[in-house]
Formats: C-alpha cells, structure tokens, sequence
C-alpha cells in the first residue's frame, strides 16, 4: 500500500509538472551498419528560385558575390553542411530536359518553356558544366536525373559519355573538350528518370522496369567511373512499385530503387507553412513520422528479393509542402520554414540512420528557395532556416557506425490520436565518438530523457547542443535571422551510470559522449 501511495504521488508530481518519462536503450557494442553520408544529400531543381535567383544568379552579376554566377554566400554556408550529394536538374523538370541544350557557349543555348514549373522561360545558362563546377565547389557527388519520360535511351547514353568517358576520339568525349573540359568529371549517381508513375511519364510500374531495363543498357562509362543507377521509386506507400521494379528488374542493372514521401496535409489545402493550427501541426508530424513506415514496408519488400542487401533504398525527395507564401508565384513553391520543419528533419533523418543498412541515400526538397529549403534568399540577403541548423547539428552521423537504440516513449496526444513524443538515432564516428540526437516532438510537453548505454560505459558529456524556441511556428526572416539558431546544452548529467536530461518541448537535441 505504502509503495502504491508513492507511486501515485509520482505520477501526480509528474503530470502536474508535465514532463513525460523517457527511457531509452542504446547497444554501443561493435556495430554492424554504417550510416551513409549520402543520407544528409540536397536536390536542385529548375523551380521557381531555386537555381536561378537562388545558386545561380548569373555571370554579371555584380552586386552579389559569385564564381561564374554561382552565389558564393550559399556555396559557404552549404559547406558547413558538408553536403554528400546534390540531385539534379529535377524533380519532373527532369523529363522535360535536354541536357545537349546547356553546354556550348551560352548565346548560342536554345531557350525553353519550363512548363512544370510556371510557364517560365528556361534560358539554359545553367547547365551541365555550371552544375557540375557547382559540386566541385561544394564538394559533393553530383546525382543527374535522366531525361525518360521525353527523352531516348540515346541522349541519356550520351550524357554518361559526355560525363564520364575517358578522352578520346568518341564524339562526347570531343565535344566536352570543345567546350572547356578536358577531363571527364566522373559523376557516379544516375537517376532513371524521376517519378515515372507521373510527372515522368504515368506508366505502370512494369511498363517502368522495362523501359528502365532499355536505358541502363546502354549507359556506360567506357571504363571510367563505374556507375551507381537509381531507378524512379515508389510514390510513397505504393508498395507494388517497389515489388515490380525488385522483381523485374536484374541486378546487374540495378544499384538504388528510389521512394518519395512528402509531409503534407492534404494536397487540396496545405495549409500556411508559418500560420497553423495544433490540428495542422499533428497532421503533418503524423505525415513525417509516416516515414518509419514507409521505409519498413519498402525495406521488407526489397529484403525478399535481395536478401544480401545489394540494392541501396534512395528517398530522393522527401520534406514538408504547404501553401506557398503569400504574394509569391504559386508555380515557384517557395514556402517559409518553422520549429515544425526541424521537427520533420529531425525525425526524418532519425529514421533513415536507424535504417542505414537499407536506405543508403536520401535528398531533402529541395536545397534553396523551394520547398523544405536549408537556405531561403531575398536579393542579396541570406538566411540559414531552423532545417538547415538541424541538417548542421546532424552531420555528425555522417559515415559513423550506427548505434541501435531502443526508446520507450509517452505519446503526443491530439484529439484521439496519438504519435510518439520522443524520436532517437546515435552513431559511434570514427574516432570512437558516441553522437545521439533527439527530438521531442510535443510542443506542450518537455520530456525526461534516462539514456543508457550495453557495451560501454559513459565517462563524460563533452558537449549538447539544442534546437528550440518559443512557439513551433518560430522561424527566421531577413529582418530577424537569428531567431531560431542552435545553443549549447549543458543539461545532460551522468546518474547511477545512465545520463539524464530534460528535453524542452518541441526541441531537437544533439548530445556528444566521449
Ligand atoms: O519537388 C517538387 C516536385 O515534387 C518534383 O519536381 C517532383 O518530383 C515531385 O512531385
């Protein structure tokens, strides 16, 4: 009787205070899989401001400083992000583009209607030379998406050889000489086409794996990089795709089978990316945290087929759509980015670290100015947003051992329904470093974390830095930057050899052990 009387005392501490319990197991023995860097990849689409007015501001441009018109602002803060990869030129635009189009002097460049995308008119200053000097400055791989949908299996062989082939006396080579490049760049990633269930074409999926099957064959590096095909994935939970491309396509052709999962409400009414309700906050962390399963259905598909764990799951677009800001082009996407977005990122990514032997890249959407955007500009002005800070704060994990966790978590309760408040992901880096980060997705509600740790045991917290702020739907502008930006976080204490802390509510936390 005497301990029911504590136990109930506690728990009426505990709901007074409002702190839910959290516990969670971490198995820091020797690890089996490592979480790709690939996982922490960006996409460049031809939208809205995206390249043009976002990367790439032009030649002549004198009052923003730039390399070859590439803005140099975004090249710096990008490189803090070590960007693994960048996906390129889309996203549908991709079907629709012709790569021969955007090389050769820039006069002589065809122009385009970029007819996905608002009706603009393409100029193809930006193409492939500039993309590719992009990621040379960036230092990341290039990913190209192929033209499938408008295009011939001949203009995508082209483009490889144009890309990759050694010098020679073989026109693509000759011509990428001709026009300022002696060496091949040797880019890895080829996408196949991008969503081919619609924008790229809305075949069937064996239709797809079919046509897939024609294109690869004829892609060759002329025994230069070996190349790493992704095919055009699922449309999220479109499980059939997936199981048709496994089980049509041969391995030999196939390194990646994509899947695209966005957190949106409702495509009819998205609702404003700045100014929502709890119901729309619930409804699009419900969507994000879809994600777990999305990936553990796909990932069962592909285990039956390729049990050896040869064919790499690729999330190549994935983050938060909403209603464009207002007075901006309803073509162009462009949408202001909240505490809700950290919250999306960081579960996300926690999601794909914990499934680092199957999902081995993913790119965000999309890197600038679109969508869940790390960066947004205004003119000359630049701003870092709350996704951004949580891609930097996650970096960390990059080709690190990952550590599985187990995590026992109260529920983020709205109307009837529920989500778990509290998401984690840890890896060991290569100099023996632990890294856990958390998310506490409640934004009523701050957690009491107890973490600990099977195989070794934790000396020190070196560092903590945390992501939060006064209300989920803080973000920064060009008047006010600096609003929602990382702290450190000195809250973490070691405790009869489990560490404790108190998460704030919806808050993203990145804790460093040694
Ligand atoms: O990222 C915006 C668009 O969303 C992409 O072009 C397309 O692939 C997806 O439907």
């Amino acid at each position: 009787m005497k301990k029911f009387k504590t136990l109930l005392a506690v728990l009426l501490m505990l709901t007074l205070t409002g702190l839910g319990q959290v516990s969670i197991t971490i198995e820091a023995g020797p690890a089996r899989d490592t979480i790709s860097r690939h996982i922490y990849g960006h996409f460049a689409e031809h939208l809205g401001r995206c390249i043009y007015d976002g990367f790439y501001v032009g030649e002549g441009n004198k009052t923003i400083p730039n390399r070859d018109g590439i803005r140099l602002d975004i090249i710096d803060a990008l490189k803090k992000l070590q960007v693994p990869n960048l996906r390129w030129p889309g996203g549908c635009f991709a079907d629709t583009y012709h790569w021969k189009d955007g090389i050769g002097l820039k006069k002589n460049r065809p122009t385009m209607i970029n007819t996905w995308w608002g009706n603009t008119t393409e100029d193809n200053s930006f193409g492939t030379h500039e993309f590719l000097q992009m990621c040379e400055m960036l230092g990341a791989e290039p990913y190209l998406s192929g033209n499938v949908g408008s295009g011939t299996p001949q203009e995508l062989a082209d483009w490889v050889k144009y890309t990759n082939h050694p010098n020679g006396s073989s026109p693509m080579p000759v011509l990428r000489q001709q026009n300022g490049r002696a060496t091949p760049w040797g880019v890895r990633f080829w996408g196949i086409g991008n969503e081919a269930w619609g924008c790229g074409g809305n075949m069937t999926a064996e239709f797809y794996a079919n046509i897939y099957r024609q294109y690869t064959t004829f892609m060759t590096s002329g025994g230069g990089q070996p190349l790493y095909r992704i095919a055009s994935g699922a449309n999220g939970g479109d499980y059939h795709w997936t199981e048709v491309l496994m089980r049509d396509i041969p391995k030999h052709l196939l390194d990646g089978v994509g899947v695209h999962h966005y957190s949106v409400i409702d495509w009819n009414a998205k609702g404003s990316a700045t100014r929502f309700t709890d119901a729309q906050y619930f409804a699009t962390m419900k969507q994000a945290l879809r994600m777990e399963e999305l990936v553990t259905k796909h990932s069962a598909i592909m285990d039956k087929y390729d049990p050896k764990n040869e064919v790499a799951m690729i999330v190549d677009e994935w983050g938060g759509w909403y209603d464009v800001e207002p007075g901006t082009n309803g073509a162009f996407l462009f949408q202001q980015n909240t505490m809700r977005d950290a919250m999306i990122a960081g579960t996300t990514l926690n999601t794909f670290n914990n499934h680092a032997r199957r999902v081995k890249m993913a790119n965000l959407a999309q890197t600038v100015n679109v969508l869940q955007a790390v960066i947004l500009t205004e003119g000359n002005k630049l701003l870092l947003t709350p996704t951004y800070h949580v891609m930097e704060m996650y970096k960390v994990h990059q080709d690190a051992a990952l550590l599985p966790s187990v995590i026992t978590t109260p529920d983020f309760m709205y109307d009837n329904d529920k989500l778990p408040a509290v998401s984690v992901s840890a890896s060991r880096d290569k100099s023996g470093t632990i890294h856990i980060s958390l998310v506490n997705i409640d934004p009523g509600k701050s957690q009491e974390l107890r973490i600990t740790l099977n195989g070794q045991k934790i000396s020190a917290v070196s560092a903590g830095r945390v992501l939060a702020a006064a209300s989920i739907q803080a973000h920064n502008t060009f008047a006010d930057p600096g609003r929602v930006k990382p702290m450190p976080f000195n809250g973490a204490s070691i405790q009869e050899g489990a560490l404790r802390l108190e998460m704030p509510p919806a808050s993203v936390i990145v804790l460093t052990l040694k």
